[in-house]
């Protein structure tokens, strides 16, 4: 294609500017927002406005977003000028823009290789038993707890966090103190200050770890980065450093944002719970479709052109940021067919989808994040069988509007209700 040809295409494929957000219906919350719906349709790569004022490319089609995500010259180099953050939520989280998510090969490789070992399908199978322990101890701690309890707090916020600890080495008398710290800075309300003070509270605590693993080197991978990669002199201390951050920060409300949300979803679909309870489909299944459905890193991967592209046929000219939209790209009808909420379902077949990310970047954490949905929902829903909802309609169910990442504020049940 010439340039010409491509400039027209360009400009003829959608004319308007469109503002970019993230909000889903009012009367539909756990749907993904309606105008991506007619994107989609008439304009799969449309020019947006970000509440920050700059502009980008918004990919909505499930084939244009997988094939961005593929392409390395689609750099995830937030120091770029023009990247695209948008000034919301997740959108810009300033620690992370330090950490290899941000990075390009070969940095982006070298530091991604040091960390991915604890977090393969056959290291992940190891930790069933204490990831059965966590779950099995905030179960027992509800059971004694007065009814109606907050699933979101007691539950999903206190599983993932409890594995990451578990996996990073952080002692168990500061895992009170971690949690609370995580909470805040994956918090995107905070006011600059309150922003720099929660960044400057974690960092300290990574370095009280890091000290405290040179001190009493253990088995885990705090240890391990430590011994193997600072001492040795292949990273800094700042890098190990936002190795770590990333590592609570994708591992943390992500999974939490699911376990709730995969909670609420087979509560609201009775049906579809008892195929699971009969064995007739399973939970990897339906873990898979959860995450595909409410795609709760809805507003993360974010691109920025290294030279003039190709995506599809559409020209993308060096420069230009780029949204790839993996929110939208799991609702395509083209490639799943009806995707709302009330559609929900448990494949046969296990979906694939572009909730984890593609290519480069595709989500380190995966095989742990499918590991303690699939155990924390069995043993939640083996545990409490007559589980209620208190309050079941949908559009009143509490979104979290102040994370990076999508989830339930809160989330009411009755373990075991009287009737
Ligand atoms: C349901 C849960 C999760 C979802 C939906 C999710 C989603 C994603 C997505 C979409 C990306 C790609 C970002 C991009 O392309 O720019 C990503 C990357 C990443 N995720 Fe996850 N994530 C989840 C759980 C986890 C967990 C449990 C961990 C770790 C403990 C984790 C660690 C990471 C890391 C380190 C990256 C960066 C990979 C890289 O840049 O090479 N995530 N995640």
């Amino acid at each position: 294609m010439n340039s010409a040809e491509s400039t027209t295409r360009h400009e003829t494929a959608c004319p308007h500017l469109h503002r970019f957000h993230l909000q889903p219906p009012a009367h539909r919350p756990l749907d993904e927002p309606d105008y991506f719906v007619e994107l989609r349709e008439q304009c799969p790569v449309a020019r947006v406005e970000m509440p920050s004022g700059r502009q980008a490319l918004l990919f909505t089609r499930f084939e244009d977003v997988k094939a961005v995500l593929r392409d390395p010259r689609f750099s995830s180099d937030a120091s770029r000028p023009n990247f695209p953050f948008d000034g919301q939520a997740g959108g810009d989280d300033p620690i992370a823009v330090q950490s290899f998510i941000r990075k390009d090969p070969p940095l982006h490789t070298a530091l991604r290789r040091m960390v991915v070992a604890p977090f393969t399908p056959k290291a992940v199978a190891t930790y069933t038993d204490f990831m059965g322990e966590v779950i099995e101890a905030r179960l027992d701690a509800m059971a004694t707890m007065p009814q109606p309890v907050d699933l979101v707090e007691n539950f999903a916020l206190a599983v993932p966090s409890g594995v990451i600890s578990s996996i990073l080495g952080v002692p168990h008398e500061e895992e009170q103190r971690f949690q609370r710290l995580t909470e805040r800075f994956v918090t995107t309300t905070l006011t600059p200050e309150e922003l720099t003070q929660s960044a400057a509270d974690f960092v300290a605590f990574c370095r009280e770890l890091i000290e405290l693993k040179k001190a009493e080197p253990q088995d885990d991978l705090i240890t391990r980065l430590v011994t193997d990669r600072l001492e040795a002199g292949e990273i800094d201390m700042d890098q190990l450093i936002g190795m770590l951050i990333l590592l609570v920060f994708g591992g943390h409300d992500t999974t939490t944002g699911l376990i709730g949300l995969g909670i609420f979803t087979l509560l609201k679909h009775p049906d579809q719970l008892e195929l699971l309870r009969s064995g007739k489909r399973t939970w990897e299944n339906a873990a898979e479709e959860l995450v595909r459905i409410h795609s709760v890193a809805r507003s993360g991967p974010r691109r920025i052109a290294s030279e003039d592209l190709e995506v599809n046929g559409f020209v993308v000219r060096k420069g230009e940021g780029v949204i790839p939209s993996v929110l939208a790209a799991n609702h395509d009808e083209e490639r799943f067919g009806p995707s709302r909420f009330t559609d929900f379902t448990v494949p046969e077949q296990r979906p694939s989808h572009l909730a984890f990310g593609f290519g480069p970047h595709q989500c380190l954490g995966q095989n742990l994040a499918r590991a303690e949905i699939v155990t924390a929902l069995k043993a939640i829903f083996d545990r409490f069988p007559r589980m209620r909802l208190v309050d079941d309609r949908i559009p009143e169910v509490k979104t979290r509007q102040d994370r990076a990442f999508w989830g339930l504020r809160e989330l009411l049940v009755d373990l075991e209700p009287a009737d």
